[in-house]
């Protein structure tokens, strides 16, 4: 319906802001050729500092998070949420603003799933900071996660709706992640330095 549409066309538009890109900017570097390449936060913290890598997260967090929030209060206990969640999580992945380019959606779907699911949230934040820490991967931490994400959804909540867009999101975060999966296995991806 249209306020279905109305809602997730709002949401894209949100979720399409680059922070990661803008924040770089603003420190003179384009970050889409530094580092990894990517406009996340991991990269920006890898390339512009720690500062701007947790604004990133921030920024690219509330992206997720306020649109589901506004969703939840509008219309509780519908559909609505879960897929003006997905709308925001899309206009990251493939922003509007850059060509349908984008980022790998973690921090993203971190904001969207702390208003679905804080539960699950829990879970999947648990299986990345245990990996993390032990090996110093942001990208396995984050592809474990998703992985992760489905099934605790699936235990968790009964609706449909909510565990086809966790699982729509699960599958694009990983596909995302394919250029480090492969440096993972060849063991060349970049490690972690706080
Ligand atoms: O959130 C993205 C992270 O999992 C990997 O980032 O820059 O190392 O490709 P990056």
């Amino acid at each position: 319906d249209m306020m279905l549409a109305a809602a997730c066309a709002a949401a894209y538009l949100l979720g399409s802001i680059p922070t990661g890109l803008l924040l770089g900017k603003a420190c003179g570097i384009d970050v889409r050729h530094e580092g990894s390449g990517n406009i996340g936060a991991t990269n920006l913290y890898r390339t512009a500092g720690r500062k701007v890598g947790v604004l990133t997260l921030i920024g690219d967090c509330l992206k997720g998070l306020a649109p589901v929030l506004a969703a939840h209060y509008y219309a509780p206990a519908t559909d609505l949420a879960a897929w003006v969640g997905l709308a925001a999580f899309c206009g990251h992945v493939f922003s509007v603003f850059l060509r349908f380019k984008g980022g790998k959606g973690v921090a993203t779907a971190l904001g969207v799933f702390l208003a679905l699911s804080p539960l699950a949230v829990a879970i999947a934040l648990a299986v990345f900071l245990v990996l993390v820490l032990k090996w110093r991967y942001v990208s396995l931490g984050s592809v474990a996660a998703a992985a992760v994400m489905p099934l605790a959804v699936y235990v968790l909540h009964g609706g449909r709706a909510m565990l086809l867009v966790t699982g729509i999101v699960a599958a694009i975060v990983i596909v995302r992640h394919r250029a480090n999966i492969k440096r993972l296995v060849d063991g060349t991806e970049s490690k972690f330095k706080a």
